[in-house]
Order: structure tokens, then C-alpha cells, then sequence
């Protein structure tokens, strides 16, 4: 479009005109330079509209504004040629250099006007102080952050990896999965699907048959004080963990002989049943029967109460090493504000899940715990999730768990409490740490946890839609997510928001 101007070689025309001429020259003037302002205006407007808001610089070209910015013009020196290692020293202020060309594509990296990858086990052994593939990813709710994880599931399938998700309470995860050619299990009342979480996975290969057996047993003990633990709101006594050990057991006993699976069933009616504990402990008779009494009841609510038939049947799945993905829908669960029933599912199906994961040649796996803050307050699963943290080197497995703010790490429990300790150190154990928009009364809490200095803080602020700060082994890097418009369509959670 030809730019438009306003003439003014009317005005200086010589005085030979009529004063009416003059004014209607003037008024045309003024008219003409009215016109060119609009016009202006509505360039600058459209040009401004037309660029992809992810794409737009963070900051103006004059820098970050404000008098702290240090850019304000006026300094004028003359300009000084010197090579890049030379400036580097000069001027160390520089974009950070990412994190090399190797692995999965996230998006942009704002400062360097890079692309961004990131592969925690390419970066292993590689970056100081990255010592372990775990990932915390924070952020308020609906800046993308399931969107991320989502992406980054999706694109690490190509790279060999498998995808698990124990944690789904939204369901929203069930469509990616079939996209993908993977599996979903949804677990909820009237729904057909089973899960069995006392299934013993195939022995590895190169594992000896005892070492196995123990550490099944193992397994099946832990899951089942957790889940007494989680319906009596307290540790159990010694006399109850011996209870579960005796029913365990017993129940293995017999159905090794029948060749069948144990279920939770089984074990609830032994533990029912006072004169059977007693008879199969042997010495202090009389004694472990009462002792029982508590764990009786805490497991009936897996048998009789809310959950009944979900988890005390044969598992209607087999756990399928070979698909890409596999996620558990929990959505129909705990949707009453009692997570207690979702808390409970939850410990089942990662327990069914975890031993299947117990391979260490199953390959590069990913285990994401979406929405993870609604379980954190529960010490059983937050024990089961750092267990499984504790073992993410050695089996390949990377997790991913996704909260809201930091300070629902906090919430575990109070200062000194083992909740608290369990949180915090899981924080610890992922060497990145993903943050998104904190709302302005969570700063200082993300910043002490972090150790965000004072203009990342600043930055955590104003982050928006999938743009996060990514904290990898200390250092630094401001990230705009991109989605491919396929990914946009199936990560869609805002869709019942438009319609
Ligand atoms: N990087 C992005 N670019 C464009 N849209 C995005 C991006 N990340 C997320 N969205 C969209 O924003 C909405 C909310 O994202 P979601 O991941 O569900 O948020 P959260 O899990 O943080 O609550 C979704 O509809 C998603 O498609
Ligand atoms: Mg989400």
C-alpha cells in the first residue's frame, strides 16, 4: 500500500490568494494529516496482530524496560571489535547456549531465538550435576502444562520410549493414548475394567527364581500396608505388619497350589478370620487375631465399599511391554472431594504397573504423574513414588510429575514430618525442574525451593501460555512450548470452554 502523507505545500503558497483560500488550504491540511495519522495507526495496529504471539520477542528491542534495564539511550560509545571469546569474558550476559541439537523438540528457546531440545538421557552423564531423568513440572492451571506432557510423550515414542501413565484422574490423557496405538485401562464403578494388584510380572531374564519370589513378596507387603495405611489414617503397629505377613502368606500358599493369582479377597477374609492367623503364626496364640482387627476393616473398603470388584477380581489386561503407551483413567473416581477412593485406586494401579515396570531391559520408559498435587498429602503414595524415584537410574525410567505450585510440596505434611520429607525429597531428585506461571503469592515459596534468583523470579511471573523457565542441573533457559496444530486438536482441554 502506498503510504499515505499529508502535503503542506499549500500553506507556503504566495499571498496572491483570498484569505477564504487560505483557510479552506489550511483546513484541507489539517484534514489530509488526520487522514495519514489513521492510516498510520492502522498499519502499525494490523502489523502488530499479524505476528504468532508465541513468536514474539519477550522483550522490546530497546531491552528489558525500566531504569534498571540500563538501556536508556543515552550512552553513546563508540563501537569496539573483538572476537566472541574475547566478548564472552567482556560481557558474560549473554543468551544461554542450550542444551545441544540432541533430543526431543519442545519448542523455542525465547532468549537464545534457538530451538530447544531436551532428552534427560542424553543429557545423563553429560551435564554436570544432572544426576538423575526425574522432572517436576509446575505451573497454574491451563497454561499447558498437560499439553508439554502430552508432547513430550507423544515425541518420545519415536525416540523408543514407552509411555506409562498411573496417575489420569481427568481422563483426558485416554484419547492421546489411542491415537498412538496405546492401551487404556478406566477404572470406576460399573465400569468393566479389573486390575489385580497383587499379579506378579514375568520374571526378568538373568534374575534368580528365589531373588524374584522375595521380591514379590516385598512388593505385595508394601502395597498392602500402604493401603491399610491410607483407609486408617495411621502407621500400623508391628503386630499388624506381622498380620499382613502371615495372610500374605498363607493366601500365596494356596494359590500356588491351585494355580491361580492371590487376590485382595483372600487375604481380607484370613485376616478376618482371627483363629486361622492364630493357627498359622503358632506361638503367641490368641494375640494376632485381635491384633488384625483394624486390617480387616481398612481392606474391605477395596472389597465391599466404593471400590468393590475394581481391584479384587483377575486383571482384565495383561500388561503388554511391547505397546507405546498405557494410561489409567481414574476420572470416574474421587470426583466426590474424598480422594481417599482415588488415593486407594491410585496405589493400586501404580503398584500393578510399577512391578511390570520392574525390567530393567524394558528400555527407556516414561512414568507421568499428571495432576499429581491431588495425592500428594498421602504418605503412602508419596513413600510409592519416591521408591519409584529411587529407582529411575537403574531401570531407565524417567517420571514426570506435575503440580500446581511448589508450595503443594509443603502441604505434605507439616515441617519435620515424614510427609514433608518424602516431598521434599522428591524435589530433590529431579535435576529438572519445569516452572510455569506461579501466581503472585507463590513466588517467594518457588524462589526458596528453587533458588530462583530475582529475575527469574520476575520471569515466573509473567510467563504465559507454555512458556515456562526450565531449570536443568542449575542452569537456566526461558522455553515457548510449540504445538503442531494435530497436537493442538488432541491436547485440546479448553475445547468445552469454546463450545
Ligand atoms: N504451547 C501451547 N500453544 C498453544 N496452546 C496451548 C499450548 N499449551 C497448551 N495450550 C492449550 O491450552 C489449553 C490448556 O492446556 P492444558 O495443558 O490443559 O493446561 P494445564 O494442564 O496446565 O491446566 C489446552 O487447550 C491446550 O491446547
Ligand atoms: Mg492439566
Amino acid at each position: 500500500m502506498p503510504r499515505q502523507r499529508a502535503i503542506a505545500t499549500p500553506l507556503f503558497t504566495p499571498r496572491k490568494r483570498t484569505r477564504a483560500e487560505q483557510r479552506a488550504a489550511r483546513e484541507q491540511f489539517a484534514a489530509a494529516r488526520h487522514q495519514a495519522r489513521l492510516a498510520a495507526q492502522q498499519t502499525a495496529r494490523r502489523s502488530h496482530d499479524g505476528i504468532d504471539p508465541e513468536l514474539r520477542a519477550t522483550y522490546a528491542p530497546a531491552g528489558r524496560p525500566g531504569p534498571a534495564s540500563g538501556r536508556g539511550g543515552k550512552l553513546k560509545l563508540p563501537a569496539h571489535r573483538m572476537t566472541t571469546a574475547t566478548a564472552s569474558g567482556a560481557y558474560p550476559f549473554l543468551a544461554e547456549g542450550g542444551l545441544g541439537a540432541e533430543g526431543i523438540y519442545i519448542g523455542r528457546d525465547v532468549h537464545a531465538e534457538a530451538a530447544f531440545t531436551y532428552d534427560p538421557f542424553a543429557l545423563y552423564g553429560r551435564l554436570d550435576g544432572f544426576t538423575n531423568p526425574n522432572i517436576l513440572l509446575a505451573g497454574i492451571i491451563g497454561m499447558g502444562k498437560s499439553a508439554l506432557a502430552k508432547s513430550l510423550a507423544t515425541r518420545a515414542i519415536a525416540f523408543d520410549y514407552r509411555i506409562y501413565v498411573p496417575c489420569d484422574p481427568k481422563g483426558e490423557w485416554t484419547i492421546v493414548s489411542q491415537a498412538l496405538g496405546g492401551d487404556t485401562i478406566a477404572l470406576g464403578p460399573g465400569l468393566p475394567g479389573r486390575l489385580n494388584p497383587l499379579d506378579a510380572p514375568d520374571r526378568p531374564l538373568g534374575v534368580r527364581e528365589e531373588d524374584w519370589f522375595n521380591e514379590v513378596r516385598k512388593r505385595r507387603l508394601l502395597l498392602l500396608a500402604s493401603l491399610a495405611r491410607t483407609v486408617l489414617k495411621r502407621d500400623l503397629h508391628p503386630m499388624e505388619h506381622t498380620a499382613l505377613d502371615v495372610a500374605l502368606d498363607l493366601v500365596v500358599a494356596q494359590a500356588d497350589a491351585t494355580g491361580t493369582t492371590p487376590l485382595l479377597g483372600d487375604i481380607a477374609h484370613i485376616l478376618s478370620s482371627p483363629a486361622r492367623l492364630d493357627a498359622a503364626f503358632g506361638e503367641q496364640s490368641g494375640r494376632l487375631g485381635q491384633a488384625a482387627e483394624d486390617l480387616a476393616h481398612a481392606l474391605r473398603r477395596l472389597i465391599h465399599g466404593d471400590l468393590a470388584g475394581m481391584f479384587d477380581a483377575p486383571s482384565t489386561v495383561r500388561f503388554d511391554p511391547t505397546a507405546p503407551m498405557l494410561t489409567i483413567d481414574l476420572s470416574r473416581l474421587g470426583g466426590t472431594g474424598d480422594d481417599t477412593g482415588l488415593v486407594l485406586a491410585m496405589t493400586c494401579a501404580s503398584a500393578w504397573m510399577e512391578s511390570a515396570l520392574a525390567d530393567p531391559t524394558g528400555g527407556r520408559r516414561w512414568v507421568i504423574y499428571d495432576e499429581a498435587w491431588r495425592v500428594m498429602r498421602h504418605v503412602a503414595l508419596l513413600e510409592r513414588m519416591q521408591a519409584q524415584w529411587k529407582l529411575s537410574r537403574g531401570l531407565g525410567i524417567a517420571n514426570l510429575m506435575v503440580i500446581h505450585r511448589l508450595s503443594d510440596l509443603l502441604t505434605a505434611g507439616d515441617a519435620g514430618s515424614r510427609g514433608r520429607a518424602l516431598a521434599e525429597g522428591l524435589l530433590t531428585d529431579c535435576s529438572t525442574r519445569i516452572i510455569y506461571r506461579q501466581e503472585a503469592d507463590q513466588l517467594a515459596t518457588a524462589a526458596s525451593l528453587l533458588g530462583l534468583t530475582g529475575v527469574e523470579t520476575q520471569a515466573v511471573s509473567a510467563l504465559t501460555k507454555g512458556r515456562g523457565l526450565w531449570k536443568v542441573a542449575g542452569r537456566s533457559f526461558i522455553t515457548q512450548h510449540i504445538l503442531h496444530p494435530r497436537e493442538r486438536e488432541l491436547f485440546d482441554t479448553d475445547a468445552r470452554m469454546h463450545a
